[in-house]
């Protein structure tokens, strides 16, 4: 049996629903099991699990091969990982699928890519086999910046033009189930993006073109946009710092699209432009109506 954890999430979604396009059950987990929009293949459950409960854990990982792993970034994240790991093992899972970041290592200059790198660590210690997903900025993310496009037509960010990877959550799903089901794909590591790279300048172009009316990037200094994110979006400072150093890294370490998502899945990863297309009323200005 297959396990996947954050089945609420889009990434699960999507690795969910491909398991149901090859008729393969999956053990779907999630704090809100009710919440669980994706529709398992026939012998499937859903059901609850949370990181923070060693023994929900227990009972949900019980005879099952393998786990597909994925958490809410956040102060708790390498606690509640690492425990799904120790629990994974000790229940007897053969192969983990965990969903990291570029960059792992223990001298990242992104806080969540240390812990991401740790939770690996502790992942290979066990002795279980594991593939590692590192994705680039998921295209999902982007909507975050809808309000602030639709209302006021602006983006406000610390990367410059800096050129930056997205990829789709489904595409990463996809490759997940391609990681689960597939052994010669399985027990890699796998950098994923999308076909070519997007600087905010030119995602601005493209969301005026969507929008119908121009909009303006502005580019602070990072510790004038961190505090801009904590103040104006109300974010949590680890949140606000998170989004910052991420920025900043794209400056520091310039970024290339891989061929591996398209190698996995034999076709081309999803791209910027069709989601923009596909979310485009999320960043028009609304009617107002009385
Ligand atoms: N955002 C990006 O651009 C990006 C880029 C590269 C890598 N990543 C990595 O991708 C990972 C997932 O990011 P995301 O944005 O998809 O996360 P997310 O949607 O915020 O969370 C994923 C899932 O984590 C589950 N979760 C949270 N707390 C849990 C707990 N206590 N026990 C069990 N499950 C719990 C939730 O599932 P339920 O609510 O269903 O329980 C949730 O659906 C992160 O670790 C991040 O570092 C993100």
């Amino acid at each position: 049996m297959i396990t996947v954890m954050g089945a609420t999430s889009r990434i699960a979604e999507s690795l969910i629903g491909r398991l149901t396009e090859l008729g393969v059950p999956c053990r779907a987990l999630s704090r809100r099991p009710d919440l669980v929009r994706a529709q398992p293949a026939p012998g499937s459950e859903i059901r609850y699990a949370d990181a923070a409960d060693s023994s929900s854990l227990r009972a949900a990982f019980r005879g099952a091969a393998q786990l597909f792993l994925t958490m809410t970034n956040g102060p708790a994240q390498l606690e509640l990982e690492a425990r799904a790991v120790d629990v994974a093992a000790e229940q007897g899972i053969g192969h983990v699928v965990k969903l990291s970041a570029p960059m792992a290592a223990p001298d990242s200059p992104v806080a969540v890519s240390r812990w991401h790198y740790a939770i690996e660590e502790a992942l290979r210690a066990t002795g279980m086999a594991a593939t590692i997903l590192r994705p680039y900025a998921f295209m999902q993310k982007l909507l975050l910046l809808a309000p602030g496009v639709a209302e006021h037509g602006v983006i406000v960010g610390s990367s410059g033009a800096a050129a930056c990877n997205y990829i789709d959550c489904r595409d990463i799903g996809e490759v997940a189930a391609a990681a689960l089901t597939r052994t010669e794909i399985a027990g890699g590591a796998y950098v994923l993006t999308g076909s070519q790279t997007y600087g905010y300048p030119r995602i601005a172009e493209m969301l005026g073109d969507l929008r119908g009316a121009p909009v303006r990037y502005v580019d602070l200094p990072p510790d004038e946009f961190r505090a801009h994110l904590i103040e104006r979006s109300g974010l949590p400072n680890w949140l606000a710092a998170h989004i910052t150093e991420i920025q900043q890294l794209t400056l520091t370490h310039p970024e290339h699209p891989t061929d591996t998502v398209a190698h996995i899945l034999d076709r081309a990863p999803r791209t910027l432009e069709s989601f923009l297309a596909e979310n485009a009323v999320a960043f028009r200005a609304r009617a107002v109506t009385r």
